[in-house]
């Protein structure tokens, strides 16, 4: 039976990639809203960090004429989606509950095509963050970081001390994340903006890219051995219990220290990458409602109303670690990172601070963010020097854009 045929008629067949502990349990937030409100769940999960595997099984799917009703998107990929004509048009239920006045413009640039909502956006995550364990801190006289000359004088800390200094998944998603903020680090804003959004060659090719490159390879040199091909939240687990002491990664990763039952301030501490405390990469995961020919569904309707409740933002983001997608949602029942996050992403979005993730799809489409990602990777892994990778970067980027 193919799961197409297993879909009972008022069941949402859901496409997503949160598999981890933390991510699962945020899902069954959004199962049980959606339960409770009579529809049937089809749950169908493709693991892998960052989404890449799920975009592969759902163009597999839509080529077999077989697309599932609700697909987890990022950034470019629903404009992609969108544009093909392959989403259902979402403007009744999104003029019914008023979403173009509570979502920020930020988010609507990927949840509308030529003016029509195509889906659902679920929330805010943002990838310029550092977890790291209080207690490996405290025990190493460790204060939290705010100059890259801190943090690199605390990984020596560590490392002399026998802990791994950064916990790392050795994967192309894992470290163009990391990319995100070392390069905001270096390049600033407007550098920042002008290499991975208008893909200015110049900036590519600046000595502040070499720059980038070389804190990477500072950032290689403080991972553990086994790093290779290691899962995003293995690399957390490793901070949760005290076998490294940073890790750098998107809010996601708060999700597994919850998960844990570990305690922000506690246990474990948030703090935006040295260097980047005034601005928030983001990017936002969204439910992309696929047309099942005919108007949109009622189940659709039914997922695409939840997602936007304001309740239903608060009890997910809590658990998931981002942040809402509404701007009208109290920040009440967010725990200390989380209320931290509210207020950065606000206050990054009022002074021009705010862009999109490269990592994560909302900074150029997905063949611009796939060519940089071998490249980073690539440098990461030695086959590259920082010179030659940004060399490599240029070109590569002129070829996919
Ligand atoms: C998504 C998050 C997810 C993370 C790791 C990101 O692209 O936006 O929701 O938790 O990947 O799987």
């Amino acid at each position: 039976m193919t799961s197409a045929t297993m879909v009972a008629a008022d069941d949402v067949e859901v496409l997503h990639w949160w598999t981890s502990g933390g991510e699962a349990a945020a899902l069954n937030v959004l199962k049980q809203d959606l339960e409770g409100q009579g529809i049937g769940w089809t749950d169908m999960p493709v693991a892998g960090g960052g989404g890449e595997q799920a975009m592969t099984v759902l163009r597999a799917r839509v080529t077999a004429g077989n697309a599932p009703t609700a697909v987890q998107g990022l950034g470019f990929d629903i404009l992609d989606w969108g544009k093909e004509g392959a989403l259902a048009d979402l403007n009744e239920v999104a003029a019914k509950e008023g979403w173009d006045e509570v979502v920020p413009d930020a988010l609507k640039a990927f949840a509308k095509v030529d003016g029509k909502w195509v889906s659902a956006p679920v929330n805010v995550h943002s990838t310029n963050w550092v977890w790291a364990n209080k207690s490996v801190l405290d025990a190493n006289g460790i204060a939290v970081p705010t100059s890259w000359e801190d943090f690199t004088a605390a990984l020596e800390t560590l490392k002399a001390a026998g802990i791994t200094p950064i916990a790392h998944g050795g994967q192309a998603w894992q470290e163009a994340t990391v990319f995100d903020a070392v390069a905001m680090s270096v390049l600033g804003p407007d550098g920042y903006k002008a290499a991975f959004v208008d893909l200015d060659e110049a900036t590519l090719g600046s000595d502040a890219m070499k720059e980038a490159f070389d804190r990477m390879a500072v950032i290689r040199a403080n991972v553990d051995d086994n790093f290779s091909g290691r899962d995003w939240n293995l690399a957390t687990a490793m901070v949760i219990n005290g076998e490294a002491g940073f890790q750098m990664m998107g809010d996601w990763a708060k999700g597994e220290f919850l998960n844990a039952g570990k305690v922000p301030g506690e246990d474990f501490l948030c703090f935006r990458f040295p260097g980047t405390a005034d601005q928030v990469t983001f990017n936002a995961d969204q439910f992309m409602m696929f047309d099942q020919g005919g108007p949109v569904s009622a189940e659709q309707a039914a997922l695409a109303s939840a997602i936007l409740s304001p309740s239903f933002q608060s009890a997910f983001n809590v658990v998931k670690g981002s942040v809402p997608a509404r701007t009208d949602v109290s920040d009440a029942d967010f725990d200390a990172c989380g209320k931290q996050g509210m207020k950065d992403l606000a206050a990054a979005a009022a002074s021009g601070n705010l862009f999109g993730s490269m990592a994560h799809g909302h900074a150029a489409p997905a063949s611009v963010k796939n060519a940089i990602y071998d490249v980073v990777t690539a440098h990461f892994n030695g086959e590259f020097d920082s010179e030659t990778a940004v060399d490599e970067l240029v070109d590569a980027v002129s070829i996919a854009k």
